[in-house]
């Protein structure tokens, strides 16, 4: 039997997933002209993200801004320094070329990603004034970028039109 903190860490992760699963499958209903259905896996998967908020929100997950600086750049180091590194290894034992290029753009993005959450901190704690820049994912690999798109992400090659504007 699993503690009721268990079972909230894993209705979030569960409600969270499904959150995203619905939105990927809404995109695909689009796709092939099935509107009604689109816009149900719509509907649903707002509905998980209310679910997936009141379970954190029982949690206590959400802390300070601060605090979730904190929470993110353990959570991001974890990934580049320990999962993906296990996972590109496995997929590579595996020969899945197809799972290994995944983890390795992941890979990439999640050292970044902790870099910018690490400089956030660390303006926030030094009380520093920042300028409100616009960013850019890049759609085919993460890539995220403060200011504006590079004409060919360095990540991945794709070009500037794959960023997509983050305000
Ligand atoms: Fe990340
Ligand atoms: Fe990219």
């Amino acid at each position: 039997m699993s503690t009721t903190k268990e079972d909230l860490g894993a209705a979030f992760a569960g409600e969270s997933q499904a959150n995203r699963k619905y939105l990927f499958f809404a995109e695909k209903a689009d796709g092939e002209g099935h509107k009604r259905v689109a816009r149900l896996f719509r509907a649903v998967a707002e509905a998980e993200t209310v679910h997936a908020r009141n379970h954190l929100k029982v949690m206590q997950g959400v802390g300070s801004t601060k605090d979730n600086l904190r929470e993110a750049i353990g959570g991001e180091h974890h990934e580049f320094t320990e999962m993906y590194p296990a996972f590109i290894k496995q997929a590579e034992v595996e020969s899945n070329s197809k799972a290994k290029g995944s983890f390795d753009f992941a890979n990439k993005i999640e050292r970044l990603h902790h870099g910018l959450y690490i400089d956030a901190l660390d303006m926030l704690e030094k009380g520093q004034a920042t300028e409100l820049k616009p960013f850019y994912v890049c759609q085919y690999c993460g890539n995220t970028v403060e200011g504006q798109a590079p004409e060919k992400c360095p990540v991945c090659g794709m070009p500037k039109s794959m960023f997509k504007l983050i305000e």
